[in-house]
């Protein structure tokens, strides 16, 4: 429950975050875009009314009644004052009754001011006891310049909605193997505390047991005392797999060197063969291969044969067979341990490299082990580039194929 909520919050964290920095992105580029296109509105009205007022200037001296003064553009209003007396204005059915403020003082400047619902810009220039005020209604611009601004609104809205479901679709996409990893490794120890309790309630009752009859001697009890060891045993090497298998997780160090393949498989043959006659079991070794170098870890390449072998001997009975094969194939190596054992049922052959597996039949049997072998293998195989192939029928044994690169690529 805990870790669902940790997941969620970072999800939302990452996702704010995103928005946040897109929105902050939009926000500036939005705001920068419709700046420069009201500057350049500005800027291109200044410019017409500073062409008026060239265009008038030259008429100022020559006008008359006979004469008019004619403007460039019919849309400006244009105010002429010598020795602040009005000589001249434009007469226009719009602005027919308007005359524009006195107070601004500015000369050769253009500015803008708002008169009722009407907003103008204006350019006022004095020469000479003559001043020219070029006016000029500016509504129409900013109804642009308004929409402009009201389209970028929309376009941030909607960028910002988009954003929203990208941001979630790549916050899952990225968060989905951290939350793999996180529920596998919890449920590892979840597995591993189950698995560990086992051994350990029944060292506890044997002790418990034993504390009953305190009048006995070691040697009645030599029974209880043998299961306490047996179990102790088996938690310690459930410890040490568990360690190795957190190792393997952790470090992924390979100490590479040529290794003749087959020597290291006779170590192994000659090893085994004394357990083999022990056992009563039948043990063979068979090697095809024409190059036996390759370039590997030895001792990791040991210890992933020595799974599958200890798994031979652990699942065969009496006057079972256990065989080691070596061939070539396509410029690999196939190491084959085959055993007549006891076998894997089907459906239980996907499981068999999963952690803490063991076939249920091979749990009823009370049999050493903790499930923990293969995984290590698993592990081991993919540090060492190896691939394994699983092939059993239940009563009737087991084969696995383990193919080894000549060399680590
Ligand atoms: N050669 C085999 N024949 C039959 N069953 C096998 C063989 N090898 C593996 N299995 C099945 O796969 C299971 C997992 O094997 P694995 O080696 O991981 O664990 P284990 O042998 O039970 O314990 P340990 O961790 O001590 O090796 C076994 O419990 C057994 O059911
Ligand atoms: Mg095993």
């Amino acid at each position: 429950m805990i870790n669902k909520r940790v997941f969620t919050d970072t999800k939302d964290k990452l996702i704010k975050i995103n928005i946040l920095v897109v929105s902050s992105f939009l926000i500036i580029f939005s705001l920068f875009t419709f700046f420069y296109f009201q500057s350049i509105t500005y800027n291109s009205i200044d410019d017409k009314l500073k062409e008026e007022y060239e265009y008038i200037s030259i008429q100022v001296n020559r006008s008359s009644y006979l004469n008019p003064i004619v403007l460039n553009d019919p849309r400006d209003l244009v105010y002429i004052y010598k020795d602040d007396r009005l000589i001249y204005y434009t007469k226009s059915d719009y602005f027919e009754a308007y005359i524009p403020p006195e107070e601004s003082d500015n000369t050769n400047i253009c500015f803008t001011y708002k008169e009722g619902n009407y907003t103008f810009r204006e350019l006022s220039v004095t020469i000479n006891n003559v001043k020219i005020r070029i006016i000029r209604n500016i509504d129409s611009e900013l109804s642009s310049l308004k929409q402009l601004l009201f389209v970028i609104g929309i376009g941030i809205v909607f960028s910002i909605v988009i954003t929203y479901f990208v941001a979630l679709y790549l916050t899952r996409k990225a968060l989905s193997p951290i939350e793999n990893a996180w529920y596998t490794q919890a449920k590892f120890i979840q597995d591993a505390s189950h698995e560990l309790r086992t051994p350990i309630t029944i060292v506890s009752s044997k002790l418990q047991s034993l504390l009953t009859v305190p009048n006995n001697t070691i040697n009645d009890e030599v029974e209880t005392i043998a299961d306490a060891m047996n179990e102790t045993r088996r938690l310690k090497k459930m410890i040490k797999d568990l360690l190795s298998l957190s190792k393997e997780d952790a470090i992924i160090q390979l100490n590479l060197e040529e290794v003749n393949i087959s020597d290291l498989l006779e170590e192994i043959y000659r090893d085994y063969a004394d357990i083999a006659t022990i056992q009563n079991k039948l043990l063979k070794y068979e090697n095809n291969l024409t190059n036996s170098l390759i370039k590997t870890d030895k001792n990791k390449l040991k210890q992933l044969l020595l799974i599958f072998i200890d798994n031979a001997f652990k699942y065969t009975n009496i006057n079972d067979e256990v065989r080691f094969k070596l061939d070539e194939r396509d410029n690999k190596i196939i190491c084959t341990i085959m055993d007549t054992g006891i076998g894997i049922k089907e459906s239980d052959l996907h499981h068999i490299f999963d952690r803490f597996f063991r076939s249920d039949n091979v749990r009823n049997m009370d049999m050493d082990g903790s499930g923990i072998g293969l995984s290590i293998a698993k592990m081991i195989s993919v540090n060492l580039n190896c691939k394994i192939k699983p092939y059993s029928v239940l009563d009737e044994g087991s084969k696995f194929e383990i193919v080894i690169p000549r060399e680590i690529s």
